[in-house]
């Protein structure tokens, strides 16, 4: 049984689609064991209770630093004693002790093609907002192991997503969510918890 620990900020719908997956099947062989925000009012921690997970806060407004902060985080992590650390729209910066020690055990959703729209100031809606500024036809959501750097870890799935003409930022985060997110991200953490993801070189190897 794979253990995970989901980490979100905001409304957590890519939660929802872990917590919905493993229900029905599609995600085998896990189990989630809790979900950490660093936002209190996360309307994730709200699905997390609904549904008989722990959820616990750790926000950085209640330590005297970053330092103490990023110590707190490691702790809750390490508590639920995870196989495996999830992503799941986590808005904040991976203290670099935790990339070290849960190296290749720390998957994210992005949502965008990686190397496209990715990197330090890539997140949530920005990176929509930047796709459509470009003018970019294909957009999607990429899931990849977390290293020490901001979306550089190896890709384990991508799904592409058609811009159509008119979009704003909100219906094309919506699409890339339902087309793309919900999908991947399920399916990444099924590979995973059934040994079918392999690591090799900074490259993933998929058993299917
Ligand atoms: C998702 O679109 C996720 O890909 C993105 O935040 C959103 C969270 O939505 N993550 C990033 O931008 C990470 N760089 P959710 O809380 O409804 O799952």
């Amino acid at each position: 049984m794979l253990k995970i620990v989901v980490m979100v900020s905001g409304g957590g719908t890519n939660l929802q689609a872990i917590i919905d997956g493993v229900k029905d099947g599609k995600i085998t062989n896990t189990e989630i064991a809790g979900v950490i925000s660093n936002n209190r009012n996360a309307y994730a921690l709200k699905r997390a209770e609904e549904n008989k997970i722990p959820g616990l806060c750790i926000s950085p407004k209640d330590y005297e630093s970053r330092e103490i902060f990023n110590e707190k985080l490691l702790e809750a992590v390490d508590g639920f004693a995870p196989d495996l650390i999830v992503l799941a729209g986590f808005l904040v910066v991976i203290p670099p002790e935790m990339t070290a020690k849960y190296k290749n055990r720390m998957i994210n959703i992005h949502p965008s093609l990686i190397p496209s729209f990715c990197g330090k100031g890539f997140y949530g809606l920005k990176v929509h907002e930047a796709a459509l500024e470009r003018g970019v036809k294909v957009v999607g959501a990429t899931v990849h192991f977390v290293d020490e750097g901001t979306d550089t870890g190896p890709i384990i799935l991508q799904k592409a997503v058609e811009v159509q003409q008119g979009d704003t930022p909100e219906v094309l985060q919506r699409r890339v969510m339902e087309q793309a997110e919900w999908i991947i991200l399920p399916r990444a953490i099924d590979l995973i918890a059934n040994g079918k993801v392999r690591v090799e070189d900074h490259r993933t190897w998929i058993e299917e």
